[in-house]
């Protein structure tokens, strides 16, 4: 797909639900008692697998869409959920598609199963690193295998009775917390998972809304983070609104703050303080965004944000800020070589083992745009500056495919991006949306 330069962007967009908290309202609805409604669902194809996967395990799973009360269309997910043992063995591998929180955080219960599953997934997903997942679930005394024994999907994880453990993490990553924390579900006494730093707390806030028990704490003198969960509560099926991705309205808010003369209402955000460290960013960065109408949704803070076009500057982007915004960092990257001065990233080698290689797909992509960037073992050094149409490899990442779009709206000169479609995956109406921002 080809992109130009675009004029002044007005008008409003609706922020479509949050990945995260979509998957887990499957996920926790699956394993309550009695029925879970998820309205705002976010219909995406990593927020499919994770149905798909449960309804192979024997979940009656139904999608709806019903006309909010602002007249704006709502996708309601209903899920009849069978307790914590009550899934069926399936009759086919699992497939997790492009989807690294399905199989992190479905291999966490079924790792409680009577009956042994194997998971796989799509070629990127085939090269994710699982170990971290699969340490922790050995030492609860679940057998995980990998098939290729390269310690990625395909896994058969043997289901069983975890034990409850203290399990330090070594990455700040709520993917692997979760998936202990729902193993821990099974086992008989609490079980620990520290991380270096508090990474997005929806599984602890959604676990403790469905009526388990749960504590958090966070080391203040070193950031270090621990989550415990206590077994032997029934979890019971909720009636849940998702709020707005702060990640797809990332997007949005670089284009508000890149393109002259743009303001943009985003409306239906999510502000988690596990998931605003791009809030944070921008303010740093001297872009001018304010937060209307903060309420809390479903157990989560949302807010509209008025983003509008900023000068902005370069910043230090690092520690436990990471967490906070490991998904928008392409985006920030794009905004990064926009700004007067340098942006420096650290500590953000988890980005080499997401959807793609992040860190080498973004210098790549911004150096073939004209900007001079040094990408470092765990982030990057970016020179402000202007950028330059040019031809864009996707890689299949979603993040990275919008984050060039933005870019390529703000280039002087033509930019193409190949696989465009990979949007699908977290973020289906995002060319709908530019649009009408456009067209008003
Ligand atoms: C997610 C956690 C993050 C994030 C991913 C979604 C989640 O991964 O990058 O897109 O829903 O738990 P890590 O926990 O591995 O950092």
């Amino acid at each position: 797909m080809k992109f130009h330069a675009e004029k002044a962007l007005r008008g409003t967009v609706k922020i479509p639900g949050d990945k995260s908290i979509s998957h887990r309202s499957v996920l926790l609805g699956a394993i309550a008692n009695g029925d879970t409604t998820a309205h705002g669902f976010l219909r995406s194809a990593d927020c499919l697998a994770t149905i798909d996967c449960f309804r192979a395990l024997g979940i009656s799973i139904e999608e709806r869409t019903e006309i909010a009360a602002d007249g704006s269309e709502d996708n309601v997910v209903i899920i009849h959920g069978k307790g914590l043992r009550g899934l069926s063995e399936p009759s086919k591998v699992l497939d997790a598609m492009n989807s690294g929180t399905t199989v992190r955080l479905i291999s966490g219960i079924l790792s409680g199963q009577n009956f042994d599953s194997t998971i796989t997934g799509d070629a990127s997903l085939r090269k994710r690193p699982m170990r971290r997942i699969m340490e922790p679930l050995e030492m609860m005394g679940i057998m995980t295998e990998s098939v290729e024994n390269n310690d990625c999907i395909p896994l058969i994880i043997h289901g069983g009775n975890p034990r409850a453990i203290r399990y330090t993490s070594k990455v700040a990553s709520a993917q692997v917390k979760s998936c202990v924390l729902l193993a821990g579900l099974y086992a008989e006494d609490p079980t620990f998972l520290t991380e270096p730093a508090l990474s997005r707390n929806h599984t602890e806030l959604m676990l403790s809304a469905f009526g388990g028990n749960v504590k958090s704490k966070v080391n203040k003198e070193t950031g270090e983070a621990t989550a415990i969960v206590y077994p032997g509560t029934i979890l019971e099926g909720q009636e849940i609104t998702i709020p707005g991705d702060i990640s797809s309205a990332a997007y949005f808010l670089a284009a508000g703050l890149l393109v002259p003369g743009s303001e943009i209402l985003l409306q239906n955000v999510g502000i988690n303080d596990t998931r605003d460290g791009i809030l944070r960013v921008i303010r740093a960065m001297g872009g001018s965004i304010k937060l209307n109408h903060v309420r809390m949704e479903g157990g989560e803070p949302v807010a509209d944000i008025l983003v509008s076009a900023s000068e902005l500057h370069g910043t230090k982007i690092g520690g436990s800020l990471i967490p906070t915004l490991i998904d928008e960092i392409p985006v920030i990257a794009v905004m990064a070589a926009c700004a007067d001065g340098d942006t420096e990233i650290t500590d953000a080698s988890e980005l080499r083992v997401k959807e793609s290689d992040r860190l080498a797909a973004i210098a790549e992509g911004l150096t073939a745009m004209g900007i001079s960037v040094e990408e470092r073992k765990d982030g990057l050094l970016i020179h402000g500056g202007t950028l330059h149409g040019a031809s864009i490899r996707s890689l299949g990442d979603h993040r990275l495919a919008m984050a060039f779009a933005i870019a390529g709206i703000v280039a002087e000169g033509e930019t193409e991006i190949d696989d465009i479609e990979c949007v699908n995956i977290s973020y289906p109406e995002f060319f709908a949306d530019l649009e009408n921002l456009r067209s008003i």
